[in-house]
């Protein structure tokens, strides 16, 4: 399945995404702008179509009916099973990660390893309860050796269950855990540097992304970096109350 649209098309993207995207950062708006391009381009026209349907869709539903999918690669694998998000269907934030690891294959929960430890650690030290942010994963079958799951494996798994999750949650702010998850939403080719603890405004949701806890267990200096992300991220929402 390709991923990219066509150059007219993306084209027209741009054009869309230039209109749409609103920078909290002035210096940083080509950029951004242009960040804002593959969501748009990818997911824009899926996510306009299921958000002006008036067809709920429930995420027990979404459960169930991809509970033994194997559109890609991953479901053929050695997965233990597919992990689904959690967390409250109203939630404000929704957390998107690359993909479940051993632990989260086994248990069937996002986040729960060692990598999910720190982060739940630090979304508790920020005062962002776990209770109330979604957490999710933009491939949701843990890959074989814990590689990083593909472009194809995680924009296949994307289009089928993780925009469904975002049209049921409808969360204010999606923010993508490292760089994987990053580029699921965001323009690849940039830097994973110039896009970190920026906001993005989109027509639907803003986007932040931040490290990857995986990446603060090497790093632990950038622990506080990623702490202030929250800290704006929460001082973003209420502003928006
Ligand atoms: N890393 C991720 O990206 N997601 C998980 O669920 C666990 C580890």
């Amino acid at each position: 399945m390709s991923t990219r649209p066509s150059n007219s098309k993306l084209i027209e993207m741009i054009v869309i995404a230039q209109s749409k995207a609103h920078l909290f950062e002035k210096e940083n708006q080509m950029a951004l702008l242009k960040a804002s391009v593959n969501l748009l381009s990818t997911i824009d026209s899926s996510l306009k179509t299921m958000f002006t349907s008036h067809q709920p869709i429930r995420l027990e539903a979404l459960r169930a009916q991809y509970a033994g999918c194997t559109q890609c690669p991953l479901g053929t694998q050695g997965r233990t099973q597919v992990v689904f998000g959690t967390g409250p269907e109203n939630a404000s934030i929704m957390l998107v990660g690359e993909a479940p690891g051993h632990d989260e294959d086994l248990k069937g929960i996002p986040f729960i390893g060692r990598s999910g430890k720190l982060l739940r650690q630090i979304l508790s030290e920020c005062r962002l309860s776990p209770e109330e942010i979604y957490i999710t994963n933009s491939a949701k079958c843990r890959p074989p050796e814990n590689r990083t799951p593909t472009p194809y494996e995680r924009t296949t798994c994307s289009h089928l269950i993780l925009l469904k999750e975002i049209h049921c949650i409808r969360p204010q702010v999606i923010c993508t855990i490292g760089a994987t998850a990053t580029a699921t939403f965001l323009d690849a080719t940039l830097p994973f540097s110039s896009l970190r603890g920026k906001i993005i405004q989109t027509e639907y949701f803003a986007i932040m992304p931040t490290y990857h806890p995986a990446y603060l267990l090497r790093n632990r200096s950038a622990v506080e970096i990623v702490k202030n992300d929250f800290l704006a991220l929460k001082a973003f929402l209420m502003r928006k109350l």
